[in-house]
């Protein structure tokens, strides 16, 4: 009897384990696409992470840093990477662009990368797809802060300040109105008028783009967005090379549009070098543009552009 009970021990003893067996191999079995797809995860983030290296060390001088292109198209740009398969990218890069400025990366062809290098700057490019930009349509929304500049010099005299209207115009800043009209509508009025009714035809004095910028500030208001006028960071710029090239007129010009985006002591240093070019020292609007320069890009300046040293 003592015998029999022991030998059944075993065989249940050896069940469970069988069966313990099996249960783990089915999961190992389940479990396996998951590990390589994970494996293959950690690859495609290997290839991606030295493609990055490669791109910034080998390409942004001409495709910028985002791929926005500077010298050359932009390829974080979501029509090319949609259109462009990983092949013709490869071959792309590989061979360069013959006559243009684009060199040839592959060793194939008397470039510096290997295949697999080649492979890894596709992978990184490919991995912009997800939340690329599409340019062309970016290209074509307008700018509402270009749209101010536009609408002050131009359309402010007859729909007033911030579009509540005037007596001789309507308001252009109605939520509701904005709202029951679309994008294609505005540009019309706007290109069209009313030459009847007062509202002169813009198609003739503004181009397309131009039109597109006043729709985007309209959809601006229509938000109830305050839209600022743009700082005087590139008019200051632009005043300085022209310092440097001698053109006096045209420093005194970027100046004159400085003004308007600029307030406090960068307003002062301005008005310095205005005065300081109609004396006709170059050197000193020079100097104070400089100090504006650093004044603007300290990063305690805040938007209003107000420093008063506190
Ligand atoms: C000296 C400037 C320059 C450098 C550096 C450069 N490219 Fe280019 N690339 C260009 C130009 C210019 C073109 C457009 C050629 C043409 O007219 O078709 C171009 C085109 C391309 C295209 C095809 C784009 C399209 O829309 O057809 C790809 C892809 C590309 N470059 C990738 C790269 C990569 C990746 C690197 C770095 C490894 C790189 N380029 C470095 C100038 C450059
Ligand atoms: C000389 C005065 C004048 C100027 C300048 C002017 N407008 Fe107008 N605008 C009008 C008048 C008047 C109307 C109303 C016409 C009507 O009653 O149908 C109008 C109507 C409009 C409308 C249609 C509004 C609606 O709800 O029906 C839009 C949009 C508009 N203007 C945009 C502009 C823009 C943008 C500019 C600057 C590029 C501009 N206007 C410059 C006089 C002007």
């Amino acid at each position: 009897m003592q015998a029999r009970e022991n030998y059944w021990r075993y065989i249940v003893a050896a069940l469970v384990l069988t069966v313990a067996i099996l249960v783990l191999f089915e999961i190992y079995i389940l479990r396996e696409p998951q590990r390589i797809s994970a494996d293959k995860e950690h690859d495609a983030l290997i290839a991606v992470t030295a493609g990055r290296t490669l791109y910034t060390q080998n390409c942004v001088s001409c495709h910028g840093e985002q791929g926005e292109g500077v010298d050359a198209p932009a390829l974080n740009d979501k029509k090319f990477l949609a259109d462009t398969a990983d092949e013709t990218i490869f071959s792309l890069i590989s061979s360069g662009v013959p006559s243009t400025e684009m060199p040839a990366w592959n060793q194939t062809y008397g470039g510096p990368f290997t295949d697999e290098q080649v492979r890894q700057v596709v992978a990184f490019l490919r991995s912009w797809e997800a939340d690329a930009p599409d340019r062309e349509v970016e290209a074509l929304a307008g700018d509402p802060v270009e749209g101010l500049v536009i609408y002050n010099s131009t359309c402010i005299v007859c729909h007033g300040e911030t579009g509540q209207g005037t007596e001789q115009a309507s308001a252009l800043n109605d939520p509701e109105k904005l709202a029951k009209f679309d994008d294609d509508w505005y540009a019309d009025t706007i290109t069209e008028g009313r030459p009847s009714k007062g509202m002169p035809t813009w198609g003739t004095v503004l181009s397309p783009a131009q039109v597109n910028d006043l729709v985007a500030l309209l959809r601006a208001w229509e938000q109830g967005e305050t839209v600022e006028p743009p700082g005087p960071e590139a008019a200051i710029t632009e005043a300085l090379h022209a310092l440097e090239e001698g053109d006096l007129h045209g420093a005194e010009h970027a100046l004159g549009e400085a003004k308007q985006g600029a307030s406090g002591d960068v307003l002062a240093l301005v008005n310095e070098a205005l005065d300081a070019i109609e004396a006709g020292d170059a050197t000193a609007a020079e100097t104070a543009l400089s100090q504006a320069q650093e004044l603007l890009g300290a990063p305690d300046m805040g938007g209003d552009g107000h420093d008063s040293g506190g």
